[in-house]
C-alpha cells in the first residue's frame, strides 16, 4: 500500500515537472520577439486612399485570403479551434479593439509582410511568408483597403494554446511562425510585373500561396502542421496535369472541378481563386505550365 502510495507520489510530480518545463520552454518559443528595422518598414510612397486603389486592394485582399481568415468585413473570426489550440484571425477594423484602430501604417506592414505584431511577436499561421512577395504598390493597396471598410464591434475570444498545442510545439511538431522563415531584410520591387506572362503569374502564384502549399517547384506533397488525413497538395507540374486543357485549369480554380468532375478539396483556397480575374488565371497558366515536370 505503502508503495503504491509512493508511486503515485512520485508520478504527480513527474507530471507537474513536465508540465513546468512544457510551459516554460513553449513560453520562451511564443514570447520570442523580431526586431523588424524601420528602414524596412517602409513603402517606395504614402498609403493612397482613392477608389480605384481600395478597390484593387479589396480584390487582392479576396485572392489573398485576407476575407477569409478575418471574415468578410474585416472584423475577425474564430479561424481554428481544435484541442491543440484555439486561433483567431483578429479584427481589422477600426471598431473597438481592431488593429485599425491603433495600427500605423508601419504596423500594417511589419503584420502583413513580416508576420510580426507591434509588440515584436510572431503571428501564428497567417502565411506572412508569402504576403512578404507583394509589392509596395500591391501591399499599400491592400492597407488602403484595411483602413477604408466600416468599423466592426465584434466579441472574440483570445487566441490559445492548449496544454496539446504546447508539447507538440516543444517537439518541434509545428512548423515555425512564418517570421521565423522570412527574410526580413529582402528588397520588394516596387509595382507588380502586370502582363500575360509567366513573370506575373510567379508573383500571383507566391503571394497568393500555390508555390507555399504546393512548394516552390510545385512537385506538392503534405502540407506541414496539418494531420495525416488532410490531403496532400498535388502535384502540379506538368508531370501533374499536363494533359489538362487550359479551361480545365479554369474550372479547377473557379467552380473547384477537376477534368474527371470530382470536388477539389476547399483545403485549396478555390473558393478565394474564384474571384481572379481571367488575366490572372490565365498568367498563373502560363507559369505552371513553365516550370519543369517532375515527379
Ligand atoms: C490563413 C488565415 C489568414 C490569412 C489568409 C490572413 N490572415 Fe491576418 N491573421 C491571421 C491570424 C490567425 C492572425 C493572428 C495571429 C496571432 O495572433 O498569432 C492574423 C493577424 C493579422 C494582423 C494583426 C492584427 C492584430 O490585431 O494584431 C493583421 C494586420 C492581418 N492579420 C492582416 C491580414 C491581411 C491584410 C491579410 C491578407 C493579405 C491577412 N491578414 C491574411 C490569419 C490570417
Ligand atoms: C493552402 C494550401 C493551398 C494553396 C494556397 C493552393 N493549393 Fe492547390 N491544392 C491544395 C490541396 C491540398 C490540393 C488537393 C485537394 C484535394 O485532394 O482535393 C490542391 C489541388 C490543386 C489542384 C488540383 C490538382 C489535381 O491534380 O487534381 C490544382 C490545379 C491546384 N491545386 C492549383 C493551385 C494553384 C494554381 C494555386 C495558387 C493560385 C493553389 N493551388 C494554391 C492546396 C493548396
Amino acid at each position: 500500500m505503502k508503495l503504491l502510495v509512493r508511486i503515485v507520489i512520485a508520478f504527480i510530480a513527474l507530471v507537474i515537472v513536465i508540465g513546468a518545463v512544457v510551459a516554460v520552454m513553449s513560453n520562451q518559443r511564443l514570447n520570442r520577439t523580431y526586431d523588424i528595422p524601420t528602414s524596412v518598414l517602409a513603402l517606395t510612397s504614402p498609403i493612397p486612399s482613392n477608389g480605384a486603389t481600395i478597390a484593387r486592394g479589396h480584390h487582392l485582399a479576396v485572392i489573398a485570403g485576407c476575407t477569409d481568415c478575418h471574415a468578410k468585413d474585416l472584423g475577425g473570426k474564430v479561424f481554428l479551434d481544435v484541442p491543440p489550440f484555439l486561433l483567431v484571425a483578429p479584427n481589422l477594423t477600426r471598431g473597438a479593439g481592431g488593429a485599425g484602430a491603433s495600427f500605423t501604417d508601419a504596423d500594417f506592414v511589419r503584420a502583413i509582410r513580416h508576420g510580426v505584431g507591434p509588440d515584436g511577436r510572431a503571428f501564428l499561421i497567417m502565411p506572412a511568408n508569402d504576403f512578404n512577395y507583394l509589392s509596395d504598390a500591391d501591399l499599400a493597396a491592400i492597407i488602403a483597403y484595411v483602413k477604408s471598410v466600416p468599423p466592426v464591434e465584434r466579441q472574440l475570444p483570445a487566441k490559445s494554446i492548449r496544454p496539446l498545442g504546447r508539447v507538440l510545439l516543444v517537439l518541434n511538431q509545428l512548423p515555425p511562425p512564418p517570421a521565423a522563415v522570412i527574410d526580413h531584410a529582402a528588397a520588394h520591387q516596387a509595382n507588380a510585373p502586370v502582363g500575360a506572362t509567366v513573370e506575373y503569374g510567379h508573383y500571383l502564384a507566391n503571394f497568393t500561396g500555390c508555390t507555399d502549399c504546393h512548394r516552390a517547384d510545385l512537385t506538392g506533397g503534405p502540407i506541414p502542421g496539418l494531420p495525416p488525413s488532410a490531403p496532400p497538395a498535388q502535384n502540379i507540374t506538368p508531370a501533374g496535369i499536363g494533359t489538362w486543357t487550359d479551361v480545365d485549369f479554369y474550372r479547377a480554380l473557379r467552380v473547384g472541378k477537376r477534368p474527371d468532375g470530382s470536388t477539389i478539396n476547399t483545403l485549396m483556397p478555390w473558393p478565394d481563386f474564384s474571384q481572379m480575374t481571367d488575366a490572372e488565371i490565365g498568367a498563373l497558366l502560363r507559369f505552371v505550365r513553365s516550370v519543369p515536370p517532375k515527379r
